[in-house]
């Protein structure tokens, strides 16, 4: 199974329910909430405040992406806010384990995700923990940036480790992700993917959700 998780951050604020309908209209899997705390990213975006009336807008999962310098503080309020995910940057825990451990206690799905200069080895004795790895292929903090290319390496070389290891978890991959380049995402081994701008900043985003996921779908038809 192979998912698309829309990330709302370029989407029309004013107009959020609209918004999440299309996402819905467009079948969408997940949906991909960017959590930024202006100081382990230099942007702000939103809390649990919002996620707990997103959660009541929609039916669909939630894919909560922490951008914050301490989320152990606020596991729990993302959880009670309607989390289905909660994905944490390596770079921000210095006890991923206990990080983990709590997020599942909560019986939840627990992710850990690397910045572009972090290399997959630095998450190696955590893997066989975690139901996520989230592979960002910006650097985090803004949407509508540039794919940067060295991320489909770090994609494969995660896809091998799981192979080799006979791990479960899904492989994630946030940032620049359009119609263009969504094949050579998945090509690479990607399960789930993450696409803002390209969606809510396109003439017709239920259009291009769709789009998104029929190629999604083809592929998974294909490979297995
Ligand atoms: C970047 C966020 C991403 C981003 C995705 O900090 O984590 O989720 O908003 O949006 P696009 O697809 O616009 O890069
Ligand atoms: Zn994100």
């Amino acid at each position: 199974m192979r998912f698309l998780s829309p990330s709302i951050l370029s989407s029309d604020f004013t107009d959020l329910k609209s918004q999440i309908r299309f996402l819905e209209l467009g079948n969408s899997d997940w949906i991909h909430l960017d959590i930024m705390d202006g100081n382990f990213v230099p942007n702000i975006t939103f809390g649990p405040v919002l996620v707990d009336a997103i959660n009541k807008m929609t039916e669909l999962p939630l894919d909560t992406h922490l951008m914050i310098s301490k989320p152990d503080d606020f596991i729990e309020s993302f959880v009670n806010a309607g989390s289905d995910i909660l994905t944490v940057h390596q770079e921000a825990v210095i006890h991923l384990h206990r990080t983990i451990t709590k997020i599942k206690s909560f019986g939840i799905k627990a992710g850990v995700s690397i910045n572009p200069s972090t290399p997959v080895y630095s998450i190696q004795d955590i893997l066989g923990e975690i139901d996520l790895v989230l592979i960002m292929s910006v650097n985090p903090g803004f949407g509508g940036q540039k794919f940067i290319l060295n991320s489909l390496k770090k994609i494969e070389e995660l896809r091998n480790l799981r192979e080799k290891f006979n791990q479960k978890f899904l492989i994630e991959v946030d940032g620049g992700i359009d119609l263009n380049n969504i094949s050579s995402v998945l090509d690479a081994g990607a399960d789930v993917v993450v696409a803002g701008a390209s969606i809510f900043k396109s003439k017709n985003p239920v259009q291009t959700v769709t789009e998104l996921k029929n190629i999604i779908l083809k592929y998974s038809n294909e490979r297995g």
